[in-house]
């Protein structure tokens, strides 16, 4: 019989009595040199694993002589353990499992949070796909189980690389339930920052959603000018991936032409970013941020709370007339329509000042066809501009691509 037997750093202190007992009368004792040194004084066979074909070869012809045989491992066996494996080549009825209490229930223990809704992740000598698939569905919890190579800074970049839209507390839990125990918190910025510093290499990662609205001083005073991050802003929860991507936002901002003191339209605002970029760019403007949903009039807020900005006007659209009741734009940038674009494009022609610029962003090859019909029928001069990018991403020690989605910016002023 083949006994999995689950410990903790605290080594023989995390056994009960009972479990304790299976390991001391056991014939043969197996582990690493690490779990192996708990028990420094027993007196029968140790065997000191050391690369998995080996010693499952070793522990199977064992198993087959019938002796009694205990398999110290960390933790909880079954939970990316040994156990999984041995399940695999061993025959069950020759196994059993006593499992101890996993890193990540000690982690989720010692920061005070419920972990039944984690996603639990391993990249212990395995691939990133994972991890990468859930910072991009935005789990709210995540916990890792890291190795030497996969380090909590690594992580921490990958994080940052995807720009993605999750604000996250990263808590870093070292040697968990050993006397030199260290847990700390850390923002993403913050832990990728630390290149020189090397954790333990027992460590478990776990990112935490926080709803920070206000950006601390620290962060606001290191905003740049222009092409402010996408993680930083508030965003759309079920729908992410909605918000004008930051190189997109730039190239916009380019687009507009924009001067000082000038009455400026974002309609389609969604979650404010553009607004918010056109305000800190030219803070004697007034931008008003025209978005029909209540979620987004709330994002909008919410976003220029965080950025303490002061002249960009939410403005909630319930019916397009209503556009009628504002002051007169020098530019307009329309980043969403609706489905009402020309009904929008109608207006805009009508309430834009004489030498006015409109900038629309398009997603669709129909909304630009349409948009290209309306100007040429309506004596606009216009530029296009396609956007197809690709940003960086780090994997490990290497770098690849993934593409932005494509957009149009359609550039008009009157003739
Ligand atoms: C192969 S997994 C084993 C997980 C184990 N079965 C469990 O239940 O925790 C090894 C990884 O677990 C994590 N780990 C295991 N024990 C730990 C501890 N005491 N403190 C911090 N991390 C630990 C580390 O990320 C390590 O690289």
């Amino acid at each position: 019989m083949i006994r999995v037997v689950g410990i903790g750093l605290n080594g023989k202190d995390s056994l009960t009595t009972e479990v304790k007992s299976i390991v001391i009368n056991t014939s043969i004792l197996i582990g690493s040199q690490r779990h192996l040194k708990y028990f420094s004084d027993y007196s029968g066979t140790t065997i000191a694993l050391e690369n998995f074909i080996k010693d499952i070869k070793v522990l199977k012809k064992l198993s087959k002589d019938n002796k009694s045989i205990v398999v110290l491992v960390s933790g909880d066996p079954l939970f990316f353990g040994l156990g999984r494996l041995l399940l695999q080549e061993i025959n069950k009825k020759d196994l059993e499992f006593y499992p101890n209490l996993t890193s990540i229930q000690l982690a989720f223990s010692y920061i005070k949070v419920p972990w039944h809704d984690a996603q639990l992740i391993s990249i212990h000598g395995r691939n990133l796909d994972e991890l990468i698939l859930s910072f991009k569905k935005g789990k709210q919890k995540i916990a890792i189980l890291t190795d030497n190579y996969n380090s909590p800074q690594i992580i921490a970049s990958i994080y940052l690389s995807l720009s993605l839209l999750k604000s996250y507390d990263v808590w870093v839990c070292e040697n968990l339930g050993r006397v030199d125990q260290k847990i700390n918190c850390f923002s993403p910025q913050k832990l990728a920052d630390l290149k020189q510093y090397e954790f333990s290499s027992l460590n478990i990662v776990i990112f935490l959603e926080n709803n920070n609205i206000a950006l601390n001083t620290q962060e606001y005073a290191q905003l740049p000018v222009l092409g402010i991050r996408d993680e930083h802003f508030l965003t759309f929860k079920d729908r992410p991936g909605l918000m004008t991507k930051r190189e997109v936002r730039i190239a916009i901002l380019g687009e507009l032409s924009l001067q000082p003191k000038q009455v400026i339209w974002d309609i389609g605002a969604g979650t404010g970013s553009v607004s918010i970029e056109i305000s800190r760019l030219s803070n004697t403007s007034k931008v008003y941020a025209i978005e029909k949903t209540a979620v987004g009039i709330n994002i909008i807020t919410k976003n220029c709370k965080r950025f303490r900005t002061y002249n960009v006007v939410p403005f909630a659209l319930t019916n397009l007339q209503e556009l009628y009741e504002l002051p007169s734009p020098d530019r307009i940038f329309i980043g969403g329509s609706g489905g009402k674009l020309i009904e929008i494009l109608e207006i805009c022609q009508q309430k834009l000042k004489e030498n006015g610029i409109i900038t629309i962003s398009l997603a669709t090859v129909e909304n630009l066809g349409m948009s290209i019909n309306w100007l040429k029928n309506n004596s606009w001069n216009y530029t296009l501009l396609s956007i197809q990018l690709s940003r960086s991403l780090a994997i490990a020690n290497l770098t690849r691509l993934y593409p932005i989605n494509p957009v149009f910016l359609l550039r008009a002023n009157r003739r």
